[in-house]
């Protein structure tokens, strides 16, 4: 059993550089099937969703490597259109890789996706979207087939809710579409333009990715490339949960603060001050108890985005009264809320949302994270609590941190990873 243990208390200080982004790396692995040509992703950080992901393109037939931050892939001489079972059941960005096997094998078949449990998680706008493109749709042994041998059409699809899963899917299904796309009422977060950066850097033509509306006109075929993986927003929106609850003085490097928009906002309310000393970092200052928020919620990009909400409500434990942040993306964000309890802080999940309120100090714990960011969200808890604790479930947190507790500990948190 290994476990975090983690003696809080100790402010922040020091510069921490953020890795690249899981949400741009999963999509663009999976787009790369795409391509007739090699391509190397460059900040590539060492997560489970990657060997996850290098998995399921080994098994489709890629030669896929990782060393040092970068993946090399290289096409498969023939491609196999089954995703294998394991990977796909741990995690749910197995759904990216349809669109890609449909374009190379005219069908592909999928077990049920995992990842994290945050409540229903359909893909009915996907595969809506693929099926309005000529794809049809099927259930055979509890696997969704789908099949498309005459390739699929451009369309006109507008999608009922900005899913940004669904948006990257559809733009991989366009960009070797025949004939035009344009996708209506779609997600703009960062990571999506990244992946149609990478796409049109393939030779795709994909303009308005970032608006609500992409157009795309279709390509016979795409080539390789090199691209540089954006840095991990949900990370740095991690570290501005450290500092603010354990209190400090940090320099992130590598960021982009446009991107962090609605989590700063979040942040500046607590009484966070941040500044950028440089381009690419970003300064952030906690010398006092946070103030509470009263009511914050969630919403779609560039609103305050959902995976910090856990995060900032770890922050809110040491606040100055009362806090409520409501999810309105997923209706089970805050099962960490129970976590909080165990380490002594006064919160409570109450349906989709959490309640905090803030106590001076609390003394630690043990708690287990049952989730990505619920798990890091119980790290932040316990860098901020006054004594030690012992945090368990690090699967969970190793989807999508290459390692917190050097990233806190390099930051001055006394945090240890042991086993019994
Ligand atoms: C991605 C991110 C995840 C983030 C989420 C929202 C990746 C790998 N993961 O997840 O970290 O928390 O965006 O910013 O990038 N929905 C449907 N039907 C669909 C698709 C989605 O109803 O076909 C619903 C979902 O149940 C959820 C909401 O839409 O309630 C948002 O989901 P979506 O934006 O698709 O999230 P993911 O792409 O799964």
């Amino acid at each position: 059993m290994e476990y975090l243990r983690i003696a809080g208390g100790r402010p922040l200080e020091g510069r921490a550089a953020l890795p690249g982004a899981k949400n741009s790396l999963l999509p663009i692995l999976a787009a790369s099937v795409l391509c007739d040509g090699p391509v190397t992703l460059d900040n590539v950080p060492d997560l489970a969703d990657l060997h996850a992901s290098l998995e399921i393109l080994r098994r489709i037939g890629w030669e896929a490597e990782y060393l040092d931050g970068r993946v090399d892939l290289c096409p498969a001489r023939q491609v196999r259109s089954r995703i294998p079972s394991r990977a796909a059941g741990a995690m749910r960005s197995s759904v990216f890789y349809l669109a890609p096997l449909l374009h190379r094998t005219g069908r592909v078949e999928l077990p049920t996706p995992g990842g994290c449990r945050l409540g229903e998680r359909p893909i009915d706008i996907h595969l809506e979207g693929l099926v309005k493109m000529g794809a049809a749709a099927s259930v055979e042994n509890n696997r969704l087939v789908l099949q498309a041998p005459n390739g699929l059409q451009g369309t006109c699809f507008e999608l009922r809710y900005p899913s940004v899963g669904a948006t990257e899917s559809l733009l991989m299904a366009a960009v070797l579409a025949r004939g035009a796309t344009c996708l209506t009422g779609v997600a703009r977060e960062p990571e999506i333009q990244d992946l149609a950066r990478f796409l049109n850097r393939c030779g795709a033509r994909i303009t308005g990715a970032g608006g609500s509306t992409i157009h795309v006109v279709g390509v016979r075929r795409l080539h390789g490339t090199r691209h540089t993986i954006i840095p991990d927003r949900i990370v740095a929106a991690t570290l501005l949960a450290a500092v603010t609850g354990a209190e400090g003085d940090i320099v992130m490097e590598g960021v982009q603060p446009s991107h962090l928009a609605g989590v700063l906002d979040i942040y500046r309310r607590m009484g966070l001050r941040t500044s950028q000393p440089a381009p690419g970092q970003l300064r952030a200052v906690m010398d006092r108890r946070p103030s509470a928020l009263g009511k914050a919620a969630t919403g779609p990009y560039p609103a305050f985005c959902t995976d910090a909400a856990p995060l900032a409500a770890a922050a809110l434990l040491r606040a100055e009264g009362e806090s409520v942040i409501e999810d309105r993306v997923f209706e089970n964000r805050f099962d960490c809320a129970a976590g909080f309890a165990r380490l002594g802080a006064r919160a409570c999940r109450q349906g989709r949302s959490v309640h905090i309120w803030g106590v001076e100090q609390y003394r630690g714990g043990e708690a287990e994270g049952g989730d990505l960011r619920g798990g890091a969200a119980l790290v932040c808890a316990a860098v901020a609590a006054q004594g030690e604790s012992r945090i368990g479930g690090l699967e969970h947190i190793r989807r999508g941190y290459q390692d917190l507790a050097g990233l806190l500990g390099g930051l001055g948190a006394d945090i240890r990873l042991c086993r019994d």
